[in-house]
């Protein structure tokens, strides 16, 4: 691992320790593998939180941060350790048949993590006695509990004692303070996140380029993550939404099965991950590289809403209050347009939210919401959020000519929130009607 890395993780566990404070002690799983089909299991992904602490990609590991250290009672030495991490035990067959393993007496030169021990010894770590004394026990809840293979008998028999020392500890999921850390974004991710926006674009622009009428969703798809690999972007941060006319009007549409038609308009959401740090774009084009009037018309609106919430984004600006600008400019657009009558029933087509954070997970697990201690839903330095409104016209919506139907639009781009106001990862990826149109014909 680069010494940039290892710093920026050293970081996380540094200010995570810190916010926890004494006699807490964090225990973190980190994921294992899941079952496909019979012997066949999907690609391994690490859990974020755990990675934004530790940064490693092994399954069946676990981190301990204990700011006020645990005994180790292995040794002996008896020290007191504030920080170990729990991998994998080396196994030459093994390593033969599915990769090479860190082991732990590599953790502190390549991880920089202070103690390496083998999963194995984990459960000694969980027992009453490490756990006495404490006031706060904070557990990634979510994710351990999902936990299986060689680490499921540990977690099963944690899950237990949990149930014993809970009259004593506060038991707290962890993920509301990673969930608040990570929405903050330091100058190392930032640059990834910018990486997979630059791959992303140049995969899009090369994409836009070979659409023509009769060409397969799929086939699309394909160049799309052609494009995302050559470039260094080994997997995606989502399955691809390629979707020609009315397929755009489902949001999370995937099946990318079917023809291309020239009338129509193609919606592509998609993005390329750059090691763990994601990107998301959504572009909406004709097929036939023209629009029409109607799909201009409806295109016009959504653009405006894109353009003025990112105009808005700056450190102060709530989160909530671009969901209203967004609403606000679509509702007048189609009010004028002369399809809407009452503004306030706008939702019927713009189905969702205006964006989310977004970094080691696509919809970033960060807490944006007023809790009667905190507001979240302040932007700050160093966000990243995306900005994605939409209008949607399935045919048979009521109140709409028919002309419209199949009209699905959204336009997204990446925003990070700076000092000065904002900058827009993705804004080298053309949106205006005319643009798009001149790189369609080129
Ligand atoms: N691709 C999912 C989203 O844009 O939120
Ligand atoms: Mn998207
Ligand atoms: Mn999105």
């Amino acid at each position: 691992m680069i010494k940039e890395q290892k710093d920026f993780h050293k970081s996380r566990r540094k200010e995570f320790s810190q916010l926890i404070g004494k006699d807490s002690i964090a225990v973190i799983f980190g994921n294992t593998h899941y079952s496909k089909s019979y012997d066949d299991a999907y690609k391994f992904k690490q859990y974020k939180n755990f990675f934004y602490l530790t940064g490693f990609i092994e399954p069946n590991a676990s981190l301990i941060i204990a700011p006020s250290g645990v005994t180790d009672s292995s040794s002996d030495s008896k020290k007191s350790l504030e920080e170990i991490l729990f991998v994998q035990k080396r196994d030459s067959t093994l390593e033969t048949w599915n990769g090479k393993r860190l082991g732990n007496d590599n953790v502190k030169k390549e991880l920089g993590i202070e103690n390496g021990k083998e999963n194995t010894e984990l459960k000694k770590f969980l027992t009453r006695k490490i756990l006495t004394g404490l006031r706060r026990l904070y557990v990634n809840f979510a994710e351990m509990i999902k936990v299986s293979g060689e680490m499921k008998e540990i977690v099963t028999e944690f899950i237990d004692r949990l149930n014993i020392i809970a009259s004593g500890v506060e038991i707290i999921d962890a993920s509301y303070i990673l969930g608040k850390m990570r929405s903050v974004k330091g100058a190392y991710e930032v640059n990834l996140i910018k990486k997979a926006c630059e791959i992303s674009i140049k995969s899009y622009i090369e994409t836009m380029k070979m659409i023509k009428p009769g060409l397969m969703e799929y086939q699309v798809q394909a160049n799309l993550e052609y494009h995302y690999k050559f470039n260094g972007s080994i997997q995606n941060a989502y399955e691809p939404i390629v979707a020609g006319g009315e397929n755009a009007c489902i949001l999370h549409y995937e099946n990318n099965d079917q023809v291309l038609k020239s009338e129509e308009l193609l919606l592509i959401d998609s993005g390329a991950e750059y090691d763990y740090y994601n990107s998301d774009i959504t572009r909406t084009f004709p097929v036939s590289g023209k629009f029409s009037l109607e799909q201009k018309t409806i295109y016009e609106i959504v653009l405006k809403a894109n353009k003025e919430c990112i105009n808005k984004i700056k450190p102060g600006t709530r989160y909530s209050s671009l969901r209203d600008t967004s609403d606000k400019i679509l509702a007048d657009g189609l009010n004028k347009a002369g399809l809407l009558k009452n503004k306030k029933e706008i939702k019927k087509f713009s189905l969702h939210g205006v964006g989310h954070h977004i970094g080691l997970d696509t919809h970033d697990a960060v807490t944006s919401s007023k809790t009667f201690s905190e507001d979240n839903d302040v932007l700050k330095t160093g966000n990243v959020l995306t900005i994605e409104p939409g209008l949607y016209f399935p045919a048979g919506s009521k109140d709409i000519p028919q002309k419209f139907w199949g009209i699905g639009i959204r336009i997204e781009d990446d925003i990070l929130v700076t000092k000065e106001g904002s900058e827009n990862l993705t804004s080298a990826l053309v949106k205006d009607v005319k643009g798009i149109e001149e790189l369609m014909k080129s």
